[in-house]
Protein backbone atom coordinates (compact mmCIF):
# COMPACT_ATOMS: atom_id res chain seq x y z
CA UNK A 1 0.00 0.00 0.00
CA UNK A 2 1.64 3.24 -1.23
CA UNK A 3 0.21 6.52 0.01
CA UNK A 4 1.76 9.03 -2.72
CA UNK A 5 -0.97 11.92 -2.38
CA UNK A 6 -0.75 14.02 -5.45
CA UNK A 7 2.12 13.61 -7.67
CA UNK A 8 2.76 16.08 -10.10
CA UNK A 9 1.82 14.37 -13.84
CA UNK A 10 5.37 15.73 -15.85
CA UNK A 11 6.76 13.77 -18.47
CA UNK A 12 10.08 15.52 -18.29
CA UNK A 13 10.72 13.76 -15.08
CA UNK A 14 10.28 9.99 -15.95
CA UNK A 15 10.55 8.78 -11.98
CA UNK A 16 6.82 10.84 -11.43
CA UNK A 17 5.51 8.42 -13.88
CA UNK A 18 7.58 5.23 -12.61
CA UNK A 19 6.35 5.89 -8.68
CA UNK A 20 2.67 6.60 -10.01
CA UNK A 21 2.13 3.45 -11.90
CA UNK A 22 4.13 0.74 -9.68
CA UNK A 23 4.65 2.78 -6.50
CA UNK A 24 7.90 3.77 -4.72
CA UNK A 25 8.94 -0.08 -3.91
CA UNK A 26 8.86 -1.32 -7.50
CA UNK A 27 9.86 1.92 -9.09
CA UNK A 28 13.60 2.19 -7.40
CA UNK A 29 13.97 -1.50 -6.15
CA UNK A 30 17.43 -0.11 -5.16
CA UNK A 31 15.35 0.93 -1.84
CA UNK A 32 15.03 -2.67 -0.82
CA UNK A 33 11.39 -1.57 0.71
CA UNK A 34 8.89 -4.59 1.53
CA UNK A 35 5.35 -4.15 0.83
CA UNK A 36 5.23 -1.66 4.43
CA UNK A 37 3.48 1.19 3.47
CA UNK A 38 5.04 4.71 1.79
CA UNK A 39 4.34 8.05 2.40
CA UNK A 40 5.39 10.51 0.03
CA UNK A 41 5.14 14.31 0.47
CA UNK A 42 5.92 17.17 -1.59
CA UNK A 43 8.52 19.17 -0.29
CA UNK A 44 8.93 21.34 -3.52
CA UNK A 45 8.32 20.92 -7.08
CA UNK A 46 9.51 22.89 -10.46
CA UNK A 47 7.59 21.75 -13.38
CA UNK A 48 9.77 20.72 -16.07
CA UNK A 49 12.95 20.26 -14.41
CA UNK A 50 12.85 18.45 -11.14
CA UNK A 51 10.67 17.63 -7.30
CA UNK A 52 11.90 16.77 -3.91
CA UNK A 53 9.68 14.43 -1.67
CA UNK A 54 10.22 13.64 2.05
CA UNK A 55 9.79 9.43 2.26
CA UNK A 56 8.59 7.83 5.25
CA UNK A 57 8.49 3.97 5.65
CA UNK A 58 8.53 2.47 8.66
CA UNK A 59 10.76 4.36 11.16
CA UNK A 60 13.15 5.03 7.77
CA UNK A 61 12.34 8.57 6.53
CA UNK A 62 14.76 9.74 3.33
CA UNK A 63 14.58 12.26 0.48
CA UNK A 64 13.40 11.30 -3.21
CA UNK A 65 14.85 13.68 -5.66
CA UNK A 66 13.36 13.01 -9.42
CA UNK A 67 14.70 15.02 -12.25
CA UNK A 68 14.62 16.43 -15.45
CA UNK A 69 18.15 15.96 -16.16
CA UNK A 70 20.89 13.24 -15.37
CA UNK A 71 21.41 13.52 -11.52
CA UNK A 72 24.81 11.06 -11.76
CA UNK A 73 26.98 14.21 -11.43
CA UNK A 74 25.38 15.20 -8.08
CA UNK A 75 25.16 11.36 -7.19
CA UNK A 76 29.10 10.70 -7.62
CA UNK A 77 29.51 13.76 -5.20
CA UNK A 78 27.70 12.58 -2.33
CA UNK A 79 30.00 8.94 -2.67
CA UNK A 80 32.85 11.59 -2.76
CA UNK A 81 32.07 13.59 -0.43
CA UNK A 82 30.99 10.00 1.89
CA UNK A 83 34.48 8.68 1.50
CA UNK A 84 36.02 12.44 2.65
CA UNK A 85 34.37 11.76 5.89
CA UNK A 86 31.23 14.29 5.14
CA UNK A 87 28.58 11.68 4.87
CA UNK A 88 28.60 10.10 8.47
CA UNK A 89 26.02 10.29 10.84
CA UNK A 90 27.50 12.97 13.29
CA UNK A 91 29.16 16.18 12.68
CA UNK A 92 29.19 18.81 9.47
CA UNK A 93 27.49 16.64 6.96
CA UNK A 94 25.42 16.11 3.75
CA UNK A 95 22.86 13.44 2.80
CA UNK A 96 24.19 9.87 2.40
CA UNK A 97 23.50 8.40 -1.23
CA UNK A 98 20.91 5.79 -0.57
CA UNK A 99 20.68 4.71 -4.39
CA UNK A 100 19.91 6.29 -7.76
CA UNK A 101 18.64 5.31 -11.11
CA UNK A 102 20.26 6.84 -14.27
CA UNK A 103 17.46 5.60 -16.07
CA UNK A 104 14.21 6.95 -13.76
CA UNK A 105 16.90 10.16 -13.15
CA UNK A 106 16.24 10.06 -9.68
CA UNK A 107 18.04 10.18 -6.40
CA UNK A 108 17.35 8.70 -3.30
CA UNK A 109 18.90 10.16 -0.01
CA UNK A 110 19.62 10.20 3.91
CA UNK A 111 16.83 12.84 5.48
CA UNK A 112 18.63 15.10 7.76
CA UNK A 113 17.16 16.00 10.62
CA UNK A 114 17.33 19.76 11.38
CA UNK A 115 15.89 23.18 11.46
CA UNK A 116 17.34 25.13 7.91
CA UNK A 117 19.14 28.21 9.36
CA UNK A 118 16.83 30.89 8.01
CA UNK A 119 13.92 29.44 10.30
CA UNK A 120 17.28 29.75 13.08
CA UNK A 121 17.29 33.50 12.08
CA UNK A 122 13.54 33.97 12.20
CA UNK A 123 13.47 32.49 15.73
CA UNK A 124 16.13 34.57 17.12
CA UNK A 125 18.98 32.50 16.22
CA UNK A 126 20.87 34.08 13.91
CA UNK A 127 24.32 33.89 16.01
CA UNK A 128 23.56 30.12 15.56
CA UNK A 129 22.95 30.33 11.94
CA UNK A 130 26.56 32.73 11.60
CA UNK A 131 28.22 30.08 13.27
CA UNK A 132 27.18 26.70 11.56
CA UNK A 133 27.53 28.72 8.34
CA UNK A 134 31.02 29.11 9.34
CA UNK A 135 31.59 25.71 10.44
CA UNK A 136 30.32 24.38 7.05
CA UNK A 137 32.87 26.62 4.77
CA UNK A 138 35.83 25.82 7.17
CA UNK A 139 34.82 22.01 6.53
CA UNK A 140 34.53 22.20 3.15
CA UNK A 141 37.49 23.68 2.63
CA UNK A 142 39.44 21.33 3.94
CA UNK A 143 38.54 18.54 1.82
CA UNK A 144 40.50 18.53 -1.48
CA UNK A 145 37.47 17.12 -4.23
CA UNK A 146 37.82 18.42 -7.56
CA UNK A 147 35.23 17.42 -9.42
CA UNK A 148 32.57 19.54 -10.90
CA UNK A 149 32.28 22.38 -13.71
CA UNK A 150 33.78 25.88 -12.93
CA UNK A 151 31.81 27.51 -10.92
CA UNK A 152 33.43 31.55 -10.73
CA UNK A 153 32.95 34.78 -11.74
CA UNK A 154 31.65 33.80 -15.13
CA UNK A 155 29.02 31.75 -13.95
CA UNK A 156 27.71 34.35 -11.85
CA UNK A 157 27.59 37.14 -14.23
CA UNK A 158 25.70 34.34 -16.06
CA UNK A 159 23.37 34.07 -13.50
CA UNK A 160 23.17 37.90 -13.24
CA UNK A 161 22.85 38.24 -16.53
CA UNK A 162 20.07 36.17 -17.10
CA UNK A 163 17.97 37.49 -13.80
CA UNK A 164 18.46 40.95 -15.85
CA UNK A 165 17.13 40.13 -18.80
CA UNK A 166 14.26 38.10 -17.16
CA UNK A 167 13.58 41.03 -14.76
CA UNK A 168 13.55 43.70 -17.79
CA UNK A 169 10.53 41.35 -19.50
CA UNK A 170 8.05 42.21 -16.78
CA UNK A 171 9.71 45.62 -15.30
CA UNK A 172 11.62 47.42 -17.76
CA UNK A 173 12.90 49.87 -14.81
CA UNK A 174 14.15 47.09 -12.70
CA UNK A 175 15.90 44.90 -15.71
CA UNK A 176 18.00 48.14 -16.61
CA UNK A 177 18.73 48.47 -13.00
CA UNK A 178 20.10 44.81 -12.26
CA UNK A 179 22.05 45.37 -15.57
CA UNK A 180 23.77 48.26 -14.52
CA UNK A 181 24.42 46.43 -11.42
CA UNK A 182 25.55 43.61 -13.56
CA UNK A 183 27.99 45.81 -15.47
CA UNK A 184 29.44 47.08 -12.48
CA UNK A 185 30.33 43.75 -11.49
CA UNK A 186 32.19 42.91 -14.63
CA UNK A 187 34.81 45.56 -13.94
CA UNK A 188 35.33 44.49 -11.05
CA UNK A 189 35.92 40.43 -11.70
CA UNK A 190 37.52 38.43 -8.60
CA UNK A 191 40.09 36.10 -10.08
CA UNK A 192 38.61 32.38 -10.64
CA UNK A 193 41.60 30.70 -8.20
CA UNK A 194 41.90 29.18 -6.07
CA UNK A 195 39.41 26.47 -6.65
CA UNK A 196 37.94 23.89 -4.60
CA UNK A 197 34.75 22.15 -3.95
CA UNK A 198 31.75 24.77 -3.71
CA UNK A 199 27.84 23.61 -3.29
CA UNK A 200 26.74 26.98 -5.75
CA UNK A 201 23.44 27.96 -4.37
CA UNK A 202 24.57 27.88 -0.67
CA UNK A 203 21.03 29.54 0.69
CA UNK A 204 20.58 29.90 4.55
CA UNK A 205 17.67 27.17 3.66
CA UNK A 206 20.18 24.41 2.37
CA UNK A 207 21.92 24.53 5.50
CA UNK A 208 20.47 22.20 8.13
CA UNK A 209 21.05 22.73 12.24
CA UNK A 210 21.43 18.82 13.07
CA UNK A 211 22.72 19.50 16.41
CA UNK A 212 25.96 18.40 16.20
CA UNK A 213 27.16 20.06 13.23
CA UNK A 214 25.43 21.64 9.82
CA UNK A 215 24.02 19.61 6.98
CA UNK A 216 23.88 21.01 3.75
CA UNK A 217 21.30 19.88 1.15
CA UNK A 218 20.77 20.22 -2.64
CA UNK A 219 24.38 20.03 -3.84
CA UNK A 220 22.75 20.14 -7.64
CA UNK A 221 24.62 23.42 -8.75
CA UNK A 222 27.94 22.28 -7.17
CA UNK A 223 31.05 23.04 -8.58
CA UNK A 224 34.77 24.09 -8.80
CA UNK A 225 35.12 27.94 -7.57
CA UNK A 226 36.82 30.21 -4.79
CA UNK A 227 35.24 29.57 -1.31
CA UNK A 228 33.90 32.83 -1.45
CA UNK A 229 31.21 31.67 -3.61
CA UNK A 230 29.34 30.33 -0.99
CA UNK A 231 30.52 32.90 1.52
CA UNK A 232 28.48 35.51 -0.66
CA UNK A 233 25.57 33.66 -1.99
CA UNK A 234 25.01 32.68 2.03
CA UNK A 235 25.10 36.08 2.85
CA UNK A 236 22.76 37.25 -0.19
CA UNK A 237 20.09 34.97 1.03
CA UNK A 238 20.47 36.62 4.54
CA UNK A 239 20.16 39.96 3.28
CA UNK A 240 16.66 38.68 1.13
CA UNK A 241 15.53 37.12 4.73
CA UNK A 242 15.62 40.72 6.51
CA UNK A 243 14.11 42.28 2.93
CA UNK A 244 11.12 39.75 3.36
CA UNK A 245 10.96 40.07 7.27
CA UNK A 246 12.11 43.44 8.43
CA UNK A 247 11.24 42.15 12.11
CA UNK A 248 14.27 39.72 11.56
CA UNK A 249 16.30 42.15 9.97
CA UNK A 250 18.85 42.35 13.39
CA UNK A 251 19.22 38.64 13.96
CA UNK A 252 20.24 38.29 9.96
CA UNK A 253 23.04 41.08 11.12
CA UNK A 254 23.91 39.25 14.15
CA UNK A 255 24.13 36.20 11.51
CA UNK A 256 26.10 37.88 9.47
CA UNK A 257 28.52 39.64 12.16
CA UNK A 258 29.41 36.24 13.30
CA UNK A 259 29.59 34.70 9.86
CA UNK A 260 32.11 37.23 9.00
CA UNK A 261 34.22 36.85 11.89
CA UNK A 262 34.30 33.36 12.13
CA UNK A 263 35.62 33.07 8.77
CA UNK A 264 38.04 35.16 9.39
CA UNK A 265 41.03 33.84 7.76
CA UNK A 266 39.71 31.31 5.44
CA UNK A 267 37.54 34.57 2.56
CA UNK A 268 38.72 37.61 1.49
CA UNK A 269 35.68 39.98 2.40
CA UNK A 270 36.05 42.32 -0.13
CA UNK A 271 35.50 38.80 -2.31
CA UNK A 272 33.02 37.99 -0.60
CA UNK A 273 31.51 41.37 -1.15
CA UNK A 274 31.41 41.04 -5.20
CA UNK A 275 30.22 37.27 -4.65
CA UNK A 276 27.17 38.99 -2.60
CA UNK A 277 25.77 41.36 -5.10
CA UNK A 278 25.86 38.39 -7.85
CA UNK A 279 23.82 36.63 -5.91
CA UNK A 280 21.68 38.92 -4.74
CA UNK A 281 21.09 39.48 -8.34
CA UNK A 282 20.46 36.27 -8.77
CA UNK A 283 17.90 35.76 -6.25
CA UNK A 284 15.80 38.93 -7.53
CA UNK A 285 15.11 37.22 -10.82
CA UNK A 286 15.05 33.46 -9.14
CA UNK A 287 11.46 31.70 -9.81
CA UNK A 288 11.29 33.74 -12.89
CA UNK A 289 14.03 32.42 -14.71
CA UNK A 290 12.41 28.99 -15.70
CA UNK A 291 9.97 30.88 -16.92
CA UNK A 292 7.27 28.79 -15.13
CA UNK A 293 7.32 29.58 -11.82
CA UNK A 294 6.59 33.26 -11.46
CA UNK A 295 5.43 36.03 -13.98
CA UNK A 296 6.21 38.75 -11.96
CA UNK A 297 9.55 39.40 -9.87
CA UNK A 298 8.85 39.05 -5.86
CA UNK A 299 8.42 41.82 -3.67
CA UNK A 300 11.72 42.12 -2.40
CA UNK A 301 13.39 42.57 -5.86
CA UNK A 302 13.32 45.99 -5.98
CA UNK A 303 15.16 45.81 -2.86
CA UNK A 304 17.53 43.01 -3.77
CA UNK A 305 18.37 44.94 -7.07
CA UNK A 306 19.06 48.08 -5.17
CA UNK A 307 21.29 46.35 -2.34
CA UNK A 308 23.59 44.73 -5.69
CA UNK A 309 24.12 48.07 -6.63
CA UNK A 310 24.86 49.36 -3.61
CA UNK A 311 27.27 46.85 -3.00
CA UNK A 312 28.74 46.47 -6.31
CA UNK A 313 29.47 50.54 -6.31
CA UNK A 314 30.97 50.42 -2.85
CA UNK A 315 33.33 47.61 -4.41
CA UNK A 316 34.17 50.25 -7.32
CA UNK A 317 35.52 52.40 -5.00
CA UNK A 318 37.28 50.26 -2.44
CA UNK A 319 40.70 48.43 -3.22
CA UNK A 320 41.74 46.87 -6.95
CA UNK A 321 42.39 43.95 -4.99
CA UNK A 322 39.85 41.96 -7.63
CA UNK A 323 41.89 41.80 -10.80
CA UNK A 324 41.49 38.49 -11.91
CA UNK A 325 45.06 38.30 -13.19
CA UNK A 326 46.28 39.48 -9.53
CA UNK A 327 45.96 37.09 -7.11
CA UNK A 328 46.01 38.12 -3.62
CA UNK A 329 48.67 37.14 -1.52
CA UNK A 330 45.79 35.82 0.48
CA UNK A 331 44.80 33.82 -2.01
CA UNK A 332 47.91 32.44 -2.77
CA UNK A 333 48.72 31.63 0.88
CA UNK A 334 45.42 29.78 0.63
CA UNK A 335 45.78 27.81 -3.02
CA UNK A 336 48.90 26.35 -1.69
CA UNK A 337 47.58 25.10 1.70
CA UNK A 338 43.97 24.20 0.31
CA UNK A 339 44.49 20.29 1.44
CA UNK A 340 45.08 21.18 5.22
CA UNK A 341 43.55 22.30 8.03
CA UNK A 342 43.29 26.54 8.27
CA UNK A 343 46.02 27.46 10.88
CA UNK A 344 45.62 31.05 12.84
CA UNK A 345 49.49 31.65 10.61
CA UNK A 346 47.76 31.29 6.94
CA UNK A 347 46.11 34.28 7.87
CA UNK A 348 46.43 37.48 6.03
CA UNK A 349 48.39 39.83 7.91
CA UNK A 350 46.22 43.06 7.26
CA UNK A 351 43.29 40.52 8.40
CA UNK A 352 43.15 40.60 12.47
CA UNK A 353 43.46 37.07 13.85
CA UNK A 354 39.87 36.52 16.12
CA UNK A 355 37.87 33.29 15.95
CA UNK A 356 39.02 31.35 13.68
CA UNK A 357 37.83 28.41 12.75
CA UNK A 358 34.63 26.46 13.45
CA UNK A 359 33.64 25.93 17.03
CA UNK A 360 32.42 22.56 17.07
CA UNK A 361 33.05 22.31 20.52
CA UNK A 362 30.41 24.64 21.62
CA UNK A 363 28.01 24.33 18.49
CA UNK A 364 25.22 26.16 20.74
CA UNK A 365 22.69 23.63 21.84
CA UNK A 366 19.70 23.33 20.42
CA UNK A 367 17.26 20.31 19.89
CA UNK A 368 17.19 19.79 16.82
CA UNK A 369 13.52 20.07 16.50
CA UNK A 370 12.19 20.64 13.32
CA UNK A 371 9.45 23.63 12.48
CA UNK A 372 7.89 22.30 9.05
N1 LIG B 1 18.23 15.11 2.61
C1 LIG B 1 17.35 15.97 3.12
N2 LIG B 1 17.21 16.08 4.45
C2 LIG B 1 16.32 16.93 4.99
N3 LIG B 1 15.51 17.72 4.28
C3 LIG B 1 15.59 17.65 2.94
C4 LIG B 1 16.52 16.80 2.29
N4 LIG B 1 16.37 16.95 0.97
C5 LIG B 1 15.40 17.85 0.79
N5 LIG B 1 14.92 18.29 1.97
C6 LIG B 1 13.83 19.26 2.17
O1 LIG B 1 13.18 19.49 0.95
C7 LIG B 1 13.35 20.84 0.54
C8 LIG B 1 13.64 20.88 -0.96
O2 LIG B 1 14.82 20.14 -1.19
P1 LIG B 1 15.97 20.67 -2.15
O3 LIG B 1 17.00 19.59 -2.22
O4 LIG B 1 16.44 22.01 -1.73
O5 LIG B 1 15.16 20.74 -3.52
P2 LIG B 1 15.20 21.76 -4.73
O6 LIG B 1 16.25 21.22 -5.64
O7 LIG B 1 13.85 21.66 -5.30
O8 LIG B 1 15.51 23.11 -4.20
C9 LIG B 1 14.48 21.37 1.37
O9 LIG B 1 14.42 22.75 1.57
C10 LIG B 1 14.32 20.60 2.66
O10 LIG B 1 13.30 21.17 3.44
MG1 LIG C 1 16.81 23.71 -2.88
Amino acid sequence: MESTGRLPEDPALPALEAIRIKGLARAIPGLELDNDPVELRLCNYVAGSRATFEARVGDRRFAVKAYAEDPAPEAQLYRRLSRMGLGGDFGARVPKLITTSRELKVLVMSWLEGRPLSHLIRRGLGERAGQLAASWLWHASRRRIRIGPPCGPGRMLYQAGVSAGVLGASDRLLGADAKAATKKLVRMQPGEKPRQLVHGTLYARHILDLGDGPGVIDWQQFGQGPVEVDAGMFLATISRLAFRHPDVADEAARAEETFMARTRGLVDARIVEWYRAAGLLHLAGSGLKTGLRRSVPTPEAHALVAEASRRAELLIGSHPILLAEAPTTFARIRSIFTARPRAPSLVHPAVPMAKVGPDLKNPGGTDGTRLR
